[in-house]
């Protein structure tokens, strides 16, 4: 990502690499239990929030969405091997990533992390050239569900009450993916 030009703009945001300084405004709405309800994690501490923001292996994998200067969300870009056959692993190495997203609820529905997202695909595939982007929800997470669709991004896998979330039920989970010539056909 470091060889990319940044930040990258939309009609109404401005995406760049987040910096540890960056902890602050993402914990203003990660901490919300709305927002963490479908997330891996629901921050309880803002130190050790801040701390676990700013480690470098997160870091060099998070954005962040701005408006107007101001922080409104953050997204995932984490490149990884797709599995391969033993003879053909150094083909596949580093071209696909799974994607992921946040958005502070204050600035839900009006499209915005759609647009975030769109230019996420348009880094994925024109800046690095990977070759497929995955992105894995829980099935009942149907904002998240939307937004992909709307995408473009086909849902791929569906398992079977195979993810405990945080109330101890096991729900079922999903995996959403599009490919590079598929974003180049299908782009907004
Ligand atoms: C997932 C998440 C980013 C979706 O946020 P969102 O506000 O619904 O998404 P957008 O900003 O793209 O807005 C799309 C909504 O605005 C509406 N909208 C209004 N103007 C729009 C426009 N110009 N373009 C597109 N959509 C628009 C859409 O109809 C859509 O509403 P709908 O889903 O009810 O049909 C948000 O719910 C979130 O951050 N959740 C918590 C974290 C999370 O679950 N992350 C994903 C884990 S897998």
């Amino acid at each position: 990502m470091t060889d990319l030009s940044w930040p990258v703009r939309t009609e109404r945001l401005s995406i760049r690499p987040a910096t540890a300084d960056d902890a602050d405004a993402t914990w203003a709405y990660r901490r919300l239990e709305s927002v963490a309800h479908w997330m891996t994690s629901w921050p309880q501490d803002r130190q050790e929030y801040a701390e676990r923001f700013a480690d470098p292996d997160r870091l060099a994998k998070t954005l962040v969405i701005e408006q107007d200067g101001r922080i409104i969300g953050d997204l995932m870009l984490a490149p990884e091997d797709p599995w391969a056959q033993t003879e053909v692993r150094d083909r596949a190495a580093g071209v696909q990533a799974e994607i992921g997203w946040c958005l502070d609820p204050a600035y839900a529905g009006r499209g915005l992390a759609t647009e975030a997202v769109a230019a996420l695909l348009d880094v994925c595939f024109d800046g690095l050239g990977l070759r497929r982007v995955l992105a894995n929800c829980f099935a009942d997470n149907g904002a998240s569900r939307r937004l992909m669709e709307r995408l473009g991004m086909r849902q791929e896998v569906h398992t079977v009450r195979e993810s405990l979330h945080r109330s101890g039920e096991w729900l079922d989970a999903m995996s959403y993916a599009l490919l590079a010539d598929e974003w180049r056909d299908r782009r907004p």
